[in-house]
């Protein structure tokens, strides 16, 4: 069992997971990271000491040397990205599910103590109760919610000596999110069509809820389930809910976003519906904060103010 006090961080070019990279680094953790460099990009870890290992995790081989002389593993890899995983359901499947199950492999091969798995909120589907609980049963409602959903079983059918469990964020928000992607985090989008003066544009008609976590927290989240994981005081293949317990609907985001700045918020432009969204969604927290000692600290107000000045450095 490898005590080296190296983490992998499996997507850890990505958003969320260059956040963990620099908790990680914080607590004076050795890191390396695999990417393939798919969504994520070499500059969100600039300046970060790691070991970067370009490669695709799904390839057994490449899993095989990530995890060689690891302790604990933060598997993230995957494209965040529900429409993306209904036009192409087998490349979803292999970026989504493959990985989690070559790094489950390679891992339990190596004597690793712990895997953390990025899962989703999607899991839950159109349920009409909220909050979600964990114990719901799961309603996915598209290739890229099954995905997710097979990994957490995967977890929960690992080897023993090899501790899992799954986190499902809610909607997570923060520096670092790609806006250029058309998937990506509605926050980090709107943020920067309110600097720019733009109008907004809704998919739905704005009504949607969601329960948004600032990506540091959620990173705080990944080094708790982990830490209580690899001192085997989870069930294995544990399954928690990571969000704040409370949601806003897409409408308020941006009023909120375009009060912060001072500018008028505008009529919007409504888009249609995308296929596989869920119209409502808000978290149970109850399980993480009693079983990890995780709370999200941080307010919505404060997040959206420290992403927007990170969108504003960025074009200094
Ligand atoms: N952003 C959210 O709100 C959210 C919500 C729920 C779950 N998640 C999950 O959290 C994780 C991170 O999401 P994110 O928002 O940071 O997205 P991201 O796209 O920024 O990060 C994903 C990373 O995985 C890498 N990657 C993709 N396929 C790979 C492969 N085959 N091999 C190696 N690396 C690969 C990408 O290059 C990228 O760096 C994902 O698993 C996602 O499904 C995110």
């Amino acid at each position: 069992m490898s005590n080296s006090g190296l983490d992998l961080v499996a997507g850890g070019s990505g958003f969320i997971g260059s956040h963990i990279v620099e908790s990680l680094l914080a607590e004076g953790r050795r890191v390396r990271v695999l990417d393939n460099l798919a969504t994520g990009h070499r500059s969100n870890l600039q300046g970060l000491p790691v070991e970067f290992v370009e490669g695709d995790a799904a390839d057994p081989a490449v899993a095989e040397e990530a995890c060689a002389g690891v302790e604990r593993i933060f598997q993230l890899a995957a494209r965040p990205s529900v429409p993306w995983s209904v036009e192409f359901p087998a490349e979803a499947e292999h970026a989504n599910h493959g990985t989690t199950l070559a790094l489950l492999d390679a891992a339990s091969q190596a004597g690793c103590r712990a895997l953390v798995f990025s899962s989703s909120s999607a899991i839950y589907g159109d349920d009409p109760v909220q909050p979600k609980v964990e114990s719901l049963p799961a309603a996915p409602q598209s290739p890229y919610a099954e995905h997710k959903l097979a990994g957490e079983r995967a977890l929960a059918a690992a080897p023993e000596s090899l501790r899992t469990v799954s986190l499902r964020y809610f909607n997570v928000y923060g520096p670092r999110q790609d806006p250029s992607s058309p998937y990506s985090g509605v926050i980090s989008l709107f943020a920067r069509w309110a600097k720019a003066g733009e109008g907004v544009r809704f998919h739905g008609d704005g009504g949607q809820t969601r329960d948004f976590v600032y990506a540091a927290d959620v990173a705080r989240a990944n080094l708790l389930a982990a830490k209580a994981a690899a001192a085997g005081r989870l069930a294995q293949g544990a399954v928690f809910n990571v969000g704040t317990g409370s949601s806003v609907s897409i409408t308020e985001l941006w009023q909120g976003l375009c009060a912060s700045l001072g500018r008028d918020s505008g009529e919007p432009t409504l888009l249609g519906d995308r296929p596989g969204d869920v119209r409502h969604s808000s978290a149970d927290v109850s399980a993480a904060a009693r079983e990890l000692g995780f709370e999200a600290t941080v307010p919505l107000a404060e997040g959206l103010g420290l992403t927007l000045d990170a969108i504003a450095n960025e074009n200094a």
